[in-house]
């Protein structure tokens, strides 16, 4: 066990949870997933041993996502499932001198902010500072975001798509969609199901997305064979799905998305908006990764966009900066003030 007082960070995705230990580096990244036994919900398995038995464990068991659209869906899984990654990172919760960075939705409630603080408290931490996770991606996508130039970051997750104008290290305007990876793999899915009546798991729908994935055309039309079952006759069958039919599945939530940037453009001030023109958009989270995605947004909104490196580390890099960069005043002393 490291030495205390310890801060971390962490960044508890819909798909993924990363978590950051200072002086150490990144210490865990791991998919947001638990397997559990179903007669008593006792978690068995977490994270990538999780992710390995997905849409194949036997009835007795069952995996299981604790964070849904970026907040928490299940307290208890929760819970079990962040205690075993600080026991991966070699942190003793029981010495419940923690200090804490936590990225959170700019939609997220004060009833979950309260649940996510009282969750981090119980796995052994005292300070507790949220930080909007738009913020922290910006900062880690290397933007200077204290300048008073409006900067506009879009992070698309799986489960929401954060949309912010920032300046002065703020956000000006934002909003947010529960619309991001998921509902891209729920709508490939679906289209496979109708089009090739063939019944496919997310894993099938999300490997789909990334290998022949794009937001617009693609110069190479690519195509991927895929096995499930067959939706007439219930038995096992493959199709071969070409790029355009997911281009097709994709549209819908894809213009979700930009209707959603549309609309923070809309309400910005107009010398941020004039920022805009020379600062464009820089896309963070993994589903920043999809083909021709920059591409699609600048169709629609005449901004230059560009993908930051390593996207789907942005809002861990930026906490952890922010975690390096803290003084004592900044915590926000939840057990002071319960
Ligand atoms: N190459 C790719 N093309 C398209 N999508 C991708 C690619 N690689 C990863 N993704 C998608 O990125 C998403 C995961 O990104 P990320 O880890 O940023 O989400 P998260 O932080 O767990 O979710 P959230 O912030 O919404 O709670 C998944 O939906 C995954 O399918
Ligand atoms: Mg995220």
């Amino acid at each position: 066990m490291i030495g205390f007082p310890s801060s971390v960070a962490l960044d508890p995705g819909t798909a993924n949870t990363l978590l950051y230990v200072k002086g150490r580096g990144v210490a865990v990244s791991e998919p947001s997933l638990v397997t559990i036994r179903t007669s008593t919900r006792e978690i068995v398995t977490v994270g990538e041993e999780a992710e390995a038995g997905l849409g194949r464990t036997p009835q007795k068991f069952q995996t299981a996502r604790p964070i849904r659209g970026g907040t928490i869906s299940d307290l208890d899984l929760f819970d079990g499932m962040l205690h075993r990654f600080l026991r991966k990172a070699h942190i003793s919760g029981l010495l419940r001198r923690l200090k804490a960075a936590i990225a959170i939705p700019s939609s997220m409630t004060e009833v979950e902010r309260l649940a996510l603080v009282e969750s981090i408290r119980k796995a052994g931490s005292t300070d507790v500072l949220l930080v909007e996770q738009v913020l922290a991606a910006a900062r880690g996508a290397g933007l200077a975001i204290e300048e008073s130039r409006g900067r506009m970051v879009v992070n698309i997750g799986a489960g929401v798509t954060d949309v912010a104008i920032i300046s002065l290290g703020n956000t000006v305007c934002a909003r947010s969609t529960r619309v991001a990876g998921d509902e891209m793999d729920s709508a490939i899915a679906s289209h496979v199901r109708a089009v090739h009546q063939l019944l496919i798991g997310e894993p099938t729908a999300q490997r789909l997305k990334i290998m022949i994935g794009s937001a617009t055309p693609h110069h190479a039309e690519l195509s991927l064979r895929v096995k499930g079952r067959c939706a007439e006759k219930g038995v096992p069958r493959e199709a071969v799905i070409r790029g355009h039919e997911v281009r097709e599945a994709l549209s819908a939530p894809l213009a979700r998305i930009v209707h959603t940037i549309r609309e923070v453009l809309e309400q910005a001030p107009p010398e941020l908006s004039a920022d805009l023109v020379d600062t464009g958009i820089v896309l963070t989270g993994g589903s920043a990764l999809l083909r021709n995605l920059d591409r699609l947004i600048t169709l629609d909104c005449g901004l230059p966009v560009k993908a930051a490196p390593d996207p789907m580390s942005c809002v861990i890099l930026g906490l952890a900066y922010q975690l390096d960069h803290l003084c004592l005043a900044d915590w926000r002393r939840f057990s002071a003030a319960s």
